[in-house]
């Protein structure tokens, strides 16, 4: 099997129409897509303001995908479960809004959910040392967080090849988000990352987000 073969494109609904959310997300199934990501943000640990609980919960009944919950909010504790009762498959937390990170994590996988942490531009893969043995996937910023849209910024994977033994070591799933497109891919591809996150290349005027889906996987798995 082609190495690359096993790389993941996660459509991030933030940029989706959410009249027609339902039709969007199905085009993406269509077309294979396995993975979704929804940006939770509170407007206080990012600026912007998306959705909560109630949405993961419908989007759950228009698909089979797995959903990823990637919470930008504080005091993620307090919303774990209505998330994970909700349907989200993985829960995807910032280490700085934790009380405890380990407890986070532990509390994410004892509710039935595989558990991540995140790691922003400004702060180093270091900083998940402590906690690989009780997190499934590692989510690498490669912008700010807080809107989609932005441009990629490759700097954030400089500390990724003297990381990647520990990694493979606990068979962490690592994941790439913001700024994704058919440019910017290339940079990424090859280093080992098996998950990438795009918003606005997948939900966007030039094609359906199925077509747009495909032209990315597509690329992903050519390598
Ligand atoms: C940014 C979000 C990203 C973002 C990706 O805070 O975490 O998931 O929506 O969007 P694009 O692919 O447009 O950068
Ligand atoms: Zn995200």
């Amino acid at each position: 099997m082609h190495p690359n073969r096993l790389i993941q494109i996660s459509p991030s609904v933030l940029s989706a129409d959410f009249s027609r959310l339902g039709e969007q997300i199905k085009s993406i199934e269509e077309c294979g897509g396995e993975v979704l990501h929804l940006d939770v943000m509170d407007g206080h640990y990012v600026p912007n303001l998306t959705f909560g609980p109630i949405l993961v919960k419908a989007i759950r009944k228009m698909t089979n995908m797995v959903l990823e919950a990637h919470l930008m909010i504080s005091n993620p504790d307090h919303y774990l479960e209505n998330f994970i009762n909700a349907g989200a498959d993985i829960v995807l937390v910032h280490p700085s809004t934790c009380e405890s990170v380990e407890d986070t994590l532990k509390k994410i996988r004892s509710l039935g959910a595989k558990a991540g942490l995140v790691v922003n531009p400004d702060e180093k893969l270091s900083l998940v040392e402590p906690y690989l043995g009780l997190m499934d996937q590692l989510l690498i910023m490669s912008v700010v967080p807080g809107f989609g849209g932005q441009s990629f910024m490759p700097e954030v994977l400089n500390d990724l090849p003297g990381f990647r033994q520990a990694l493979d070591d606990h068979g962490i799933l690592v994941e790439i988000d913001g700024g994704i497109n058919k440019a910017t891919m290339g940079a990424v591809l090859g280093m080992g990352i098996h998950r990438f996150v795009a918003g606005s290349a997948v939900f966007n005027k030039e094609a359906t987000p199925g077509e747009n889906f495909n032209v990315l996987q597509t690329l992903a798995v050519a390598g």
